[in-house]
C-alpha cells in the first residue's frame, strides 16, 4: 500500500509535470462524500437507472422515472420515498426483443425517458418498453399514483434503445421529442405530436447522425412588437457537411423551429418549415478538433431577450481532458437565424457534395423565418400559405452559414479532469445587489462543481461528491423553491443543498469562498444563508464576492500556542493542514520564515517534521494558510506550537513508547486500515527485522529507481514547479482546516519517538496518492495544496524506505 502510494506519486510526478500549463481551475474546497450530511440519497434494491426526473414543486414532489419504475419523492427529503409505481416489460414483449436479437436483461426491459407534466395536472410517460416504445399517461391522487394503461405510441417520442440519447418537452400540451423513430435507431426525427403531427425530412443535410441533448421553448411571443411566434431551441451534436475532413467530424449545433409551424401546403406537408440550424460555437484555448456539446441549461429571464443558454462541452477525440462551459445569449442565437446568411451544398467534381456560403439572392418570405406581422402583410397567416420557392429553399438548405458565439467569444469555464456531463444553474442576488450566475456542473466521476464568473474571472466554488463511487451525474435538476439541487445516476438519486454556508466556520473563510449565496454575521459569528430578508435590512453582513476582501473580517481571534517538550536528538512533528486546496502553507520560527532549504525540515502536506531537534530549535513555531485572492494575500493562522526543553520534575520517566501516540507518517485518511501507530514505522527495528525487508526493499529500489530518474530528468528539464497535486478526491476528516478544530486534533497527534540518525521517513503526502484515478485535471491551478518537496536524491529514497509499510 504504502510504497504503491510512494511510487505512484513519483509517476504521478512525473506525468503532472509533463503536462502542459493549462489555464485551469482548481476548487477552493473538496467536499467528500457523507451520506446523511451534506447528501441525501434515495435508491431502491433491485432497480436501477435513474435518469429521468420531473419536479413537482405544486406537489412538493419530484418525480423519479427509472428502470421499470416511477417514484415520488418528497421534495425536501428525496430519500422519504411517498408512493411508486411499476411499470415492467411483459414476457411477451421480452421475448420479441430478444428474438430481435437484443439483451434481455439490459435492452429488453422498460427505461422510463419521457415524463413531463401535462396542463390537467397529470403527468406522461413514456418508456422503451424492450425496444417498443410506449407512452401513457399517470396521476397522482391521494398519495397513490397510477398508470391509466392506454398504450399510446411511443415512437418518435421516446428512443427504442436505451443507451441512445434523446430529448423532449411538452410545451402547451403538446410534445415535441428529438429521438429516433426506428428500431435500429438510425432515422432521426425532431417531431412534435400534436393533431397535425410535424417533424422533419429524412435528409442527412437536415439531421445528419444526431446524438440530442436538450430542448427548450422561449417565449418570444409575449409583448413582441412584430407580432413574432415562440421559439423550441434543440441542441445536438452531428456529423459535419461542412468541412474537409478525411474522417467523421463531429460539430455541435444547434436548431429551432416556430411553434406555431403547421408545416408546408404541398412542399414540406407535415413537416417543419422552420427548422433551421447552425453550428455552436466553444472554442478551448487549445487546439482541437471542436469541441461535443453534452448538456444545455436554460436560465430565465423575465424577458426573454437576456435569458441565456450554459451548454457543458467536452474534446471528441478523447485524446484531451479538457471541459468547457460556455453560455450563449438567446438574441445572439436567434440572429444567426433572422439574420444570417445560409449555407448551400455544391457539386464538386461530378459527385462531391461541398457546403459553401450561399449568395444568390433569397426568396421571399425569408426561408425557415416564422410568421410574423411583415409576412402576414403579405396576405399569408400560417406556414400553409408559404409559397413553394420559399420551402424548397429551406428544405434544402436547412444550414446557416454563420457560427453561433459564446458570450465574450470564449468559454466561461474550461477545467482539466474529469469530463463535465450535465450543466444547472441558478441567478443568485448578493449582498452588493447584483446578481450572479451559480453553475452547478455534474461530471463523470460523481462530482458536482459549483462555479460563479465574476467579470471574466472563474471561480470555483466547491466541488462536493454526490455519489459514493466514481458514476456520472446523468441528470441535474434544480429547484430555486427548495433550494435544492437533486442528481441521478445509474444507481442512485441524490440530492443536496445549493449551498451549506455553516462549512464555513471562520469569517475569513466565508468571505474568502466568495459563495454568493452567503455571508458572514459578525453578531452571531455564523457564515449564514442570505435570504431576501437579510439583503435589505441587515447591513452589517460581511460579504465581498468580487473581491474576495476578508480584510472587511474583524480580527481574528489568536491561536493559542500549545506547548511540546522539546527532548533533543527526537524528530517531532507538527501537524498543520488546510482543507483549502489553493491555500499555500507558510511556516514561521519566532516570526522568521522557516529556512525551507534546511534539511532539518521535512515538509508535507499535514504538517512538517523536525528531524533531531536540538535546544536551538526552542521556541515558537507557528503555521499559516495563505490564500491569495485577486492579488492579495490572506494568512490565516491554522495552527501554533511552542517547543519547550523538559522541565525536571518528579513525573515519572517518560514511557518509551506512547501507546497511542507515535502518529509518525502523515497517514490521515481515515477509511485506511490500521493507524500508523500501531505499525510505529520510525520507531528503532531489531536488525533482523530489518533482515526481512531487504529483499523487498530491494525490489522496490529499482523501480524507484527508474522512476527517481524520471523525476531528476524532470527537475532538469526545469518542470518541477509545475508539480500539481490534489488532495481533492481523497476523502478527508470534514471540518480540518478549521484552526480551531485543527489544534485540537493534534493534541492526540504530536509524537516524540527517538530513532537512530539514519531512520529517516520516506513522508509520501498521502493526499497525492494515486489512487486519485480521475484527479488528474485538478492539477492545473492547485499551486501548493500538497507540500513542495524538496529534492531527494535517489540515494535518499533508498536510505528512507525502512518499514514494509512503506513499500
Ligand atoms: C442501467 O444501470 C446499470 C447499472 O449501473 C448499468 O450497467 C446499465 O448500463 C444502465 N443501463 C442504461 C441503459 O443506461
Ligand atoms: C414554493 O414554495 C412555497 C412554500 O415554500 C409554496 O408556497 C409555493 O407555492 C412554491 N412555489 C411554487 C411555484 O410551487
Ligand atoms: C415489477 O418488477 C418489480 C421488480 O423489478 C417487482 O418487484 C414487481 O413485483 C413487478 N411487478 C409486476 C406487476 O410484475
Ligand atoms: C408584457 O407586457 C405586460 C403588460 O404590458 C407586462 O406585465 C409583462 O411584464 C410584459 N412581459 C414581458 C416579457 O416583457
Ligand atoms: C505553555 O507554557 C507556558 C510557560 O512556558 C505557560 O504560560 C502556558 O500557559 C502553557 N500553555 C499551555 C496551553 O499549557
Ligand atoms: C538555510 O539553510 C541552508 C542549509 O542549511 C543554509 O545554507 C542557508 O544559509 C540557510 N538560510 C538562512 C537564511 O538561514
Amino acid at each position: 500500500m504504502r510504497p504503491l502510494a510512494a511510487l505512484c506519486f513519483l509517476c504521478g510526478f512525473f506525468l503532472a509535470s509533463t503536462l502542459s500549463e493549462f489555464l485551469g481551475c482548481t476548487p477552493r474546497k473538496s467536499v467528500p462524500y457523507h451520506v446523511g450530511g451534506n447528501i441525501k440519497l434515495f435508491r431502491e434494491d433491485g432497480v436501477w437507472n435513474y435518469s429521468t426526473m420531473l419536479l413537482r414543486e405544486d406537489l412538493g414532489l419530484l418525480f423519479l422515472g427509472a428502470r421499470e419504475a416511477i417514484f415520488a419523492l418528497d421534495i425536501n427529503d428525496i430519500s422519504s420515498k411517498k408512493t411508486q409505481v411499476y411499470w415492467n416489460v411483459t414476457e411477451e414483449k421480452q421475448r420479441e426483443c430478444t428474438y430481435k436479437g437484443k439483451n434481455a436483461d439490459t435492452e429488453c426491459r422498460n427505461y422510463i425517458r419521457v415524463l413531463h407534466k401535462m396542463d390537467d395536472n397529470r403527468m406522461y410517460v413514456c418508456g422503451t418498453n424492450a425496444f417498443s416504445p410506449t407512452c401513457d399517461y399517470m396521476t397522482y391522487a391521494e398519495g397513490q399514483l397510477k398508470l391509466e394503461e392506454t398504450q399510446g405510441e411511443g415512437k418518435g417520442k421516446c428512443p427504442f434503445d436505451p443507451f441512445q440519447r434523446h430529448s423532449s418537452i411538452m410545451i402547451d400540451g403538446d410534445l415535441y421529442s428529438a429521438t429516433a423513430i426506428n428500431f435500429l435507431g438510425s432515422e432521426p426525427v425532431v417531431l412534435r405530436s400534436s393533431l397535425t403531427a410535424i417533424r422533419t425530412e429524412f435528409k442527412s443535410s437536415w439531421l445528419n447522425e444526431p446524438i440530442f441533448v436538450h430542448m427548450d421553448v422561449v417565449r418570444e411571443s409575449e409583448n413582441s412588437s412584430d407580432g413574432d411566434d415562440d421559439k423550441v431551441y434543440m441542441f445536438f451534436s452531428e456529423n459535419a457537411v461542412e468541412y474537409d475532413f478525411p474522417s467523421k467530424l463531429m460539430v455541435s449545433r444547434v436548431a429551432r423551429v416556430c411553434k406555431g409551424d403547421l408545416g408546408g401546403h404541398r412542399t414540406l406537408q407535415k413537416r417543419w418549415t422552420s427548422f433551421l440550424k447552425a453550428r455552436l460555437d466553444c472554442s478551448v484555448p487549445e487546439r482541437s478538433l471542436p469541441y461535443i456539446v453534452q448538456d444545455v441549461f436554460l436560465l430565465q429571464h423575465s424577458d426573454w431577450r437576456k435569458s441565456i443558454f450554459y451548454a457543458v462541452f467536452t474534446p471528441q477525440s478523447g485524446s484531451s481532458d479538457v471541459s468547457a462551459v460556455c453560455a450563449y445569449s438567446v438574441p445572439s442565437i436567434g440572429n444567426v437565424f433572422s439574420k444570417g446568411r445560409y449555407k448551400t451544398p455544391v457539386t464538386v467534381e461530378t459527385s462531391y457534395m461541398k457546403w459553401v456560403m450561399y449568395t444568390g439572392e433569397l426568396p421571399v418570405p425569408r426561408p425557415g423565418a416564422c410568421i410574423n406581422d411583415a409576412v402576414r402583410k403579405l396576405g399569408i397567416e400560417s406556414s400553409l400559405g408559404l409559397p413553394d420557392k420559399t420551402l424548397q429553399f429551406v428544405r434544402d438548405r436547412p444550414l446557416m452559414d454563420e457560427v453561433v458565439q459564446p458570450l465574450n467569444r470564449k468559454p466561461l469555464l474550461v477545467k482539466k479532469g474529469p469530463m463535465f456531463t450535465r450543466i444547472v444553474v441558478d441567478r443568485v442576488t448578493a449582498l452588493d445587489g447584483q446578481s450572479y450566475d451559480v453553475m452547478f456542473i455534474g461530471t463523470e466521476n460523481g462530482f458536482v462543481q459549483k462555479a460563479v464568473n465574476y467579470d471574466g474571472e472563474m471561480v470555483i466554488i466547491e466541488e462536493v461528491q454526490l455519489f459514493q463511487s466514481p458514476e456520472p451525474v446523468k441528470i441535474l435538476r434544480l429547484s430555486s423553491n427548495t433550494s435544492q439541487l437533486y442528481a441521478g445516476s445509474e444507481t442512485g438519486a441524490v440530492q443536496m443543498a445549493l449551498s451549506e454556508c455553516g462549512r464555513y466556520t471562520s469569517c475569513v473563510d466565508c468571505v474568502l469562498a466568495r459563495d454568493p449565496y452567503c455571508a458572514w454575521d459578525p453578531t452571531a459569528a455564523l457564515c449564514t444563508t442570505l435570504s431576501s430578508a437579510h439583503s435589505t435590512s441587515d447591513t452589517a453582513l460581511i460579504q465581498s464576492v468580487k473581491d474576495g476582501n476578508a480584510f472587511l473580517c474583524p480580527k481574528p481571534v489568536i491561536v493559542k500556542p500549545e506547548n511540546y517538550t522539546l527532548i533533543p536528538g527526537n524528530n517531532i512533528n507538527l501537524r498543520c493542514q488546510s482543507d483549502i486546496n489553493l491555500a499555500q502553507m507558510h511556516w514561521y520560527f519566532n516570526d522568521q520564515p522557516l529556512n525551507t532549504s534546511d534539511t532539518k525540515y521535512f515538509f508535507y502536506s499535514e504538517g512538517i517534521m523536525i528531524l533531531d531537534v536540538s535546544a536551538a530549535d526552542e521556541g515558537q513555531y507557528i503555521c499559516q494558510a495563505v490564500e491569495q485572492v485577486k492579488g492579495q494575500q490572506y494568512p490565516r493562522t491554522v495552527a501554533a506550537y511552542h517547543l519547550q526543553p523538559r522541565i525536571e520534575v518528579t513525573e515519572p520517566p517518560p514511557t518509551p513508547l506512547p501507546t497511542e501516540g507515535p502518529v509518525v507518517t502523515p497517514e490521515v485518511t481515515p477509511d485506511r486500515g490500521p493507524t500508523r501507530g500501531e505499525e510505529s514505522p520510525l520507531l528503532p527495528q531489531s536488525s533482523s527485522e530489518r533482515g526481512k525487508l531487504v529483499a523487498l526493499q530491494v525490489s522496490v529500489a529499482l523501480v524507484s529507481l527508474l522512476l527517481v530518474s524520471l523525476l531528476l530528468w524532470n527537475v532538469h528539464r526545469g518542470h518541477f514547479p509545475l508539480l500539481r497535486c490534489f488532495g481533492a478526491r481523497s476523502p478527508r476528516r470534514s471540518g480540518l482546516g478549521q484552526a480551531q478544530s485543527l489544534s485540537a486534533n493534534s493534541h492526540q497527534v504530536p509524537f516524540q519517538a527517538k530513532v537512530s540518525s539514519e531512520d529517516k521517513l520516506l513522508v509520501t503526502p498521502s493526499n497525492c496518492n494515486a489512487s486519485n484515478n480521475h484527479s488528474s485535471g485538478d492539477s492545473a491551478g492547485n499551486r501548493n495544496h500538497c507540500p513542495s518537496p524538496r529534492v531527494v536524491s535517489p540515494m535518499d529514497v533508498f536510505k528512507y524506505i525502512n518499514d514494509e509499510s512503506e513499500i
